[in-house]
């Protein structure tokens, strides 16, 4: 199984290049494997999430056997997260798994900065209220929706991982 990403900010790209070293596999963008790879070559797709659904996963589904899925977000990780993203993003016969990623507002256009202000705004403000109120995390949730940063860790991997191995 090789994996193959799309990446706007640099997020996706890090964790696939990471899931590839450490499980061995070959890695490669959209854009190399549609030159690289054959039809139905077993692959691991991991895209960023627009608008909830996971950019080129349409696409990863039409070019390859598609043997599991990974969204990349900024939202933090939770059961719900998985379950909206598993309705938007249905592919049969593959488990899919959800990663927190980042968020780069000055390596996005305007537009979509402007869409992502938008639908954070109500977290944003709701956190602000909090005050001094706020959790550790919290506050750095609340920087991070601001500013922009990463939670990219290697540990997030391990589901992925252990299912990997499992398949193999
Ligand atoms: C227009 C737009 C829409 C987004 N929609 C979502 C979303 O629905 N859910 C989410 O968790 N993150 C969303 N994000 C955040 C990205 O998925 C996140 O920054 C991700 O880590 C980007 O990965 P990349 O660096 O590989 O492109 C959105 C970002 C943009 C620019």
């Amino acid at each position: 199984m090789m994996i193959v990403y799309r990446s706007n900010t640099g997020f996706t790209k890090e964790y696939a290049e990471m899931l590839g070293k450490a499980e061995k596999k070959k890695v490669c963008s959209m854009a190399q494997a549609k030159e690289q790879a054959a039809a139905g070559d077993a692959v691991f797709y991991m895209g960023p999430l627009m608008a909830g659904h996971i950019v080129g996963i349409d696409q990863a589904v039409k070019s390859f056997n598609v043997q599991g899925v990974c969204g990349v977000g900024m939202s933090p990780a939770s059961q719900q997260v998985l379950e909206t993203l598993s309705k938007a993003n249905y592919v049969p016969n593959a488990p899919i798994f959800y990663l927190q990623g980042g968020w780069a507002p000055k390596r996005v256009g305007w537009l979509k900065r402007r869409m992502v202000n938008m639908v954070t705004k109500s977290i944003r403000e709701s956190l602000r209220n909090k005050g001094s109120r706020r959790t550790p995390e919290e506050s750095q949730y609340l920087n991070f929706l601001l500013h922009g940063g990463s939670y990219v860790a290697f540990e997030h991997l391990e589901p992925i991982r252990k299912w990997m191995n499992a398949a193999r």
